[in-house]
């Protein structure tokens, strides 16, 4: 008999300071109506100084941990594309952080922004072989492209903590999955490159055929039929590609495209991406939280997702979401988290973009600029230390 596994408890946590982007379009001259309607793009976070993956990771794990206790997480996998080292995980400096048993394994994933799907569905095969067992997933990233490309307007910072147990609270997950990889280069980022190189209209063109070929794969393995989703959480690297991608797949299974219909698709599930932006590994479960936190009750419904990484890989699949599951939501803090940013002016956020740690390993402090529950305060020996404030 198979067991139900899935999210049991999900929380996120964004970046210390906004740049909304009718600040971005009054400095570049662009009519806001691109940003707002033509990518579906109200404002970025923006990070602090003093903050990063491993900063956003734990803020968005702690809450996990002070309601479920430790004692059950043997593994902690941490997805990000937005790494901060080439040999140790980002997780290990969390564990130390929310102060997790030695006993667990940490392990760090990558593969563009779909990482975090592949830990979500490797966290179910650990707790498949043992159901005692919780696995800590957490999602982080901070989306950078250079400053004046295209790209600039799609940047965000944010993480996602998941949960994965038996006897989910929030989400089952099912079985099948649909899968789909191709070797393009849309997007990527070189080891000596701080921000991202990419071919905008091709990275489009990649995900769309990304979608199509999860969907043919979802439904050759015996998945649902696509009338039978609530909802379809969707990648979103801004707001108005997820749009696009329901378009495409409803097109590709000869449904009718009407916008209204769209909107009822998805509209609940991108009100967190829209303020926060491109949060790469993290963005497809923002898309969950702001559904769960907005829809009326979707107790037992099915809801889809199509998980999306540059490069490529993409994975369809579905969840159906657990009666009852609205007591164990976190909707308050999570708004909280996106509340809460101070608003940064374009020579702020420039300034911002532009930090950087000098290469030489010395001692440098970081200016203490987050209000979180975790900074960087600063590099020593090439060593990064984390405080929790
Ligand atoms: P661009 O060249 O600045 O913009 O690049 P555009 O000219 O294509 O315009 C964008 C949209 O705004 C168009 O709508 C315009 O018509 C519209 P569309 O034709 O696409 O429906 N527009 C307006 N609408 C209303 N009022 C106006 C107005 N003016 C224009 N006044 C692009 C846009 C997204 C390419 C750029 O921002 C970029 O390169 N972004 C980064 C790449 C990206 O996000 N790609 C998405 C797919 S790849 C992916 O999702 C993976 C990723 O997350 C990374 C990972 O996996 O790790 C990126």
């Amino acid at each position: 008999m198979s067991i139900s596994i899935g999210i049991h408890d999900l929380s996120i946590a964004t970046a210390e300071f906004v740049l909304p982007h009718t600040a971005l379009a009054a400095y570049n001259g662009t009519d806001i109506g691109k940003y707002h309607v033509g990518i579906g793009q109200e404002s970025m976070s923006v990070p602090a100084a003093d903050e990063d993956i491993v900063t956003m990771g734990a803020a968005a794990a702690a809450p996990i941990i002070a309601r479920h206790g430790k004692d059950r997480i043997r593994t902690v996998v941490f997805a990000t594309e937005s790494s901060i080292d080439q040999a140790k995980a980002a997780g290990v400096y969390v564990h130390s952080l929310l102060g997790l048993q030695s006993a667990t394994r940490v392990v760090e994933l990558k593969q563009a922004c779909y990482g975090a799907t592949a830990a979500l569905q490797f966290a179910i095969g650990l707790v498949q072989r043992d159901p005692a067992q919780q696995v800590l997933v957490i999602a982080s990233d901070v989306s950078k492209y250079e400053l004046d490309s295209p790209g600039e307007a799609t940047q965000g910072a944010a993480a996602v903590a998941m949960l994965v147990s038996v006897d989910p609270a929030l989400v089952r997950i099912e079985d099948p999955s649909g899968l789909f990889t191709a070797d393009v280069m849309d997007f990527w980022r070189p080891n000596y490159r701080d921000a991202a190189l990419v071919d905008g209209q091709e990275s489009i063109g990649a995900y769309l055929q990304a979608a199509e070929g999860t969907w043919k794969d979802y439904t050759e393995q015996g998945g649902r039929s696509l009338e039978e989703f609530a909802a379809f959480c969707y990648h979103q690297p801004f707001t108005k590609m997820a749009y696009k991608a329901h378009r495409h797949l409803l097109n590709y299974c000869g449904y009718d495209t009407d916008k209204d219909v769209i909107a009822r698709d998805l509209g609940q599930t991108t009100a967190y991406n829209t303020v926060i932006g491109n949060s790469y590994t993290a963005s497809v479960y923002l898309g969950l939280a702001a559904l769960l936190d907005q829809a009326d009750d979707l107790s037992g419904r099915p809801v889809a997702f199509l998980s999306y990484g540059s490069g490529s890989v993409a994975e369809f699949f579905a969840g159906t979401v657990v009666a009852g599951y609205r007591e164990h939501l976190r909707t308050e803090e999570n708004q909280e988290a996106i509340s809460r940013r101070t608003p940064v002016d374009y020579a702020g956020y420039r300034a911002l973009h532009e930090f950087k740690f000098p290469a030489d390993g010395g001692d440098h402090a970081t200016p203490e600029q987050t209000t979180g529950p975790f900074r960087l305060a600063g590099i020593s020996g090439h060593k990064r230390l984390y405080q929790r404030r």
